[in-house]
Order: structure tokens, then sequence, then C-alpha cells
């Protein structure tokens, strides 16, 4: 039996893998810390709220105080730190708090996990979750990442990510603490706030607004399944060997635009209107810095954790866009004041 600290577990990734675990790992306890920020919501895990194996803890993981107190109360083994500012465009706009949660917060689960693993590390594990944003931009005949690329961060979201990426490996290398990094490509699936693509685009097409596409429309994605991502990290903490990266990815690369054609002609389908969805789509000022292609090699995975995808991409793109459909009053709820401001200063 493990007691599995998984921060973040209110987000996107995080209420999947805090849905995930539970299921896959009955024998577990474990403990979701959300700070509840905008991207926090913990009606992502009404179903299993009442699960006598979970616990939520509202905490900040740059609260130092309040997460020595976690580890040692709930007596921790596992870290899984999914806890962090995820959007690129807020990044752009205010990028202290990108700072502060993903390069403070993961230094202070780190400094918690020598403190209170320092003894007997035997069994514990740290898991970082990271991204293949770390790795900069790719030309259209780039060879796809590999853990060997060096990091090359273009955003202040990125930056703030490698930063923490650099430091899971120092406690590794200097403190020989159990770590393992993840680096994933782009999830898609149920529960993603809806300021990324996807879910903002399948939103404003049934809401009848305009579908904005950043630049040329012609930016790189690799797209994975979320379940997918959430399998992949549990077979690093299974097998993964310490200290090493391992890169998720999809084999799936989509030009935005081409996506956002999709989303449009699977709502034509299954909600069809007066004009096609497509009428929508609004081409709108870049991005800036806006990194023009990202592919992940995910070989290490199949080749020493026999990890790959399961979802095919047509798949996983129906079941999600019926999600959306199925669970309006999620999304609706969802969208609250604080996030009405920031779409109406990213789209004014
Ligand atoms: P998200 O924005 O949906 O969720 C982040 C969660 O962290 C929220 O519940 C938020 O309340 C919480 N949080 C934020 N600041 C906190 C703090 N200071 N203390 C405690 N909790 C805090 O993000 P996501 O898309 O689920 O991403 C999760 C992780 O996976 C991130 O580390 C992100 O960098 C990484 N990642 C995301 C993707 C993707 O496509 N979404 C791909 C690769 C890696
Ligand atoms: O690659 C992994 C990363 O994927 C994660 O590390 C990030 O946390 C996650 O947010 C995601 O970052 P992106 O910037 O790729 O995701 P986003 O959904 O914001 O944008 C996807 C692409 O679509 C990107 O090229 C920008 C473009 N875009 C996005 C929005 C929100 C648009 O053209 N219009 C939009 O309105």
């Amino acid at each position: 039996m493990r007691n599995v600290l998984i921060t973040g577990g209110a987000g996107f990734i995080g209420s999947n893998f805090v849905r995930y675990w539970l299921a896959n790992h009955p024998g577990d306890r474990v403990v979701n810390l959300d700070a509840l920020t905008y991207a926090g919501n913990l009606e992502s895990l009404k179903d299993i709220e009442s699960n006598p194996n979970y616990r939520f803890i509202h905490g900040n993981v740059c609260d130092v105080d309040c997460i020595e107190k976690v580890f040692e109360d709930e007596k921790i083994d596992t870290v899984v730190n999914f806890a962090a500012e995820s959007h690129v465009d807020r990044s752009i706009l205010g990028p202290e708090v990108f700072i502060k949660t993903n390069i403070h917060g993961t230094f202070t689960l780190l400094e918690a996990a020598r403190k209170f693993w320092d003894k007997d590390k035997t069994g514990c594990r740290f898991l970082h979750v990271s991204t293949d944003e770390v790795y900069g931009s790719l030309g259209p005949e780039d060879p796809a990442f590999t853990e060997q690329t060096p990091f090359a961060p273009n955003s202040p979201y990125s930056a703030s990510k490698a930063a923490s990426d650099h430091l899971a490996r120092a406690y590794y290398h200097t403190y020989d603490l159990p770590v393992l990094t993840t680096n994933c490509s782009n999830n898609y699936g149920p529960y993603q706030f809806p300021e990324k693509l996807i879910p903002l685009v399948i939103i404003n097409a049934l809401e009848g607004k305009p579908l904005p596409i950043y630049g040329d429309g012609m930016n790189i994605r690799d797209w994975l399944h979320v379940e997918d991502h959430c399998r992949g990290i549990d077979v690093v903490l299974d097998k993964g060997c310490l200290g090493e990266t391992y890169n998720i990815g999809g084999c799936n690369e989509w030009a935005n635009i081409d996506i956002v054609k999709l989303v449009c002609e699977h709502l034509d389908e299954l909600r069809p209107g007066n004009a096609p969805k497509s009428n929508l789509i609004t081409y709108i000022k870049d991005r800036l810095g806006h990194d023009r292609r990202y592919a992940i090699d995910a070989g290490k995975m199949k080749r020493e954790l026999d990890w790959e995808p399961l979802y095919t991409f047509e798949k996983g793109i129906e079941e999600t866009i019926l999600w959306y459909l199925d669970n309006k009053e999620w999304w609706a709820r969802v969208r609250d004041g604080a996030y009405r401001d920031y779409y109406n200063r990213q789209y004014r």
C-alpha cells in the first residue's frame, strides 16, 4: 500500500489521474493537494469524493509548513507533481505566478521529500510531470524531440517548467532522491479547462462564437489522450529508471487549423445548424513567441517500458466532443468571473 501525494489533482490531468489511480490501485491512499486556483475544480472529482482511500487538502505547493505537515501526517512515500500554472497565454500576460508555483513549488516539494525521505528512501518515488515545451520549437523537417534534445524553452511557462525539471534532476544527482521526470505533449480529453484550444473551440462553436486561430493556423502540436498520459505516468512510476526522463507522446501531429476544422465537422453532424461551424473560424493576432512545431519521439517509453498510446485520435476526439456535449453544466460553471476577465483580455 502506498500513500500517494498528487499535487494539482483538481486540474485537468490531475483529476483524471486521481480517478485513474484509485481505479487501478485500489489498495493505495491518495492525497490530493491543490490550491484551487482558477484552473482547479473539485467538481471534476465529485464521483470519487466519498472514496475512503481519497483525501483532499486545500494547500499551496509553495507553503513549506503545509507541505511538511502533509508529508509527516500522511506518511507520503510517492509524489506525482502536477501542480502548476499551465497556460502559455497566461504566462505571457503575467509570468510571476508561473515562477512562483512552477519553480518554487517544485523546489518546496523536493525539499520536503529530501527531509522526510532522508533515512529510508526504499520504495519512495517522486515523479515530476513536465512538458515537451521545454525543448523549444521544431522546423517542419526536424526529427522529433528525444530525451537527449537540449532544452530551449521559449515562453515564460516553458522556461519555468524547464527550471523545475532541472531542479528535479539535480535532486537525484546531488541528494540521491528517487526522482523520475516525464515530458509529455498536448493532452486532450474530459475536464480540460476551456481556455485550451480543443475545449475552447468546442464550446465557442456550440455558442456560435468566433473560433480564434492564432497566426496562420499552421503551428503543429502532438496530441495525446489524457488517459494514455495517466497510464504512461503509472508505468514510469512502476518500472522507470530513477534519475531518468521519459518523453510521452501520441505520434499524432496536427496543424491547429486542421484540428479546428475536424472539431467543426463532428459538431456539424452532432449539432447541425443553419451554417457550417467552420464559418466561425477567425484568424487573430499570433501568440508572442509562438512555437511552430512540437513532436515527441516516445521510442524510449515503448522500448524500455512497453508503453504506447491506446487511443486513436479518431476515437479520442469524438469521445471528448461528446463529453463536452453531455457535461454543459460542468463547463458552464467553470467559466466563472475570473475566467471571463482573462477571456476578455486575451480575445478583445
Ligand atoms: P491545469 O491548469 O488544468 O491544472 C493545474 C492544477 O494545479 C489546478 O488544479 C490548480 O489549482 C493547481 N495549482 C496551481 N497552482 C498551485 C499551487 N501553487 N499549489 C497547489 N496547486 C496549484 O493543468 P494541466 O493541464 O492539468 O497540467 C498539469 C501538469 O501537467 C502541469 O504541470 C503541466 O505543466 C503538465 N503538462 C500539461 C500538458 C497539457 O497538455 N495540459 C502536457 C504536458 C504536461
Ligand atoms: O505541449 C504541451 C503543452 O500543451 C502543455 O505543457 C501546456 O500546459 C498546455 O497548455 C499545452 O500548451 P499549448 O500552448 O500547446 O496549448 P493551447 O491549447 O493553449 O494551444 C494549442 C495550440 O493552439 C497552440 O499552437 C496555440 C493555438 N491556439 C490556442 C488557443 C487557446 C489558437 O490558435 N487559438 C486559441 O484560442
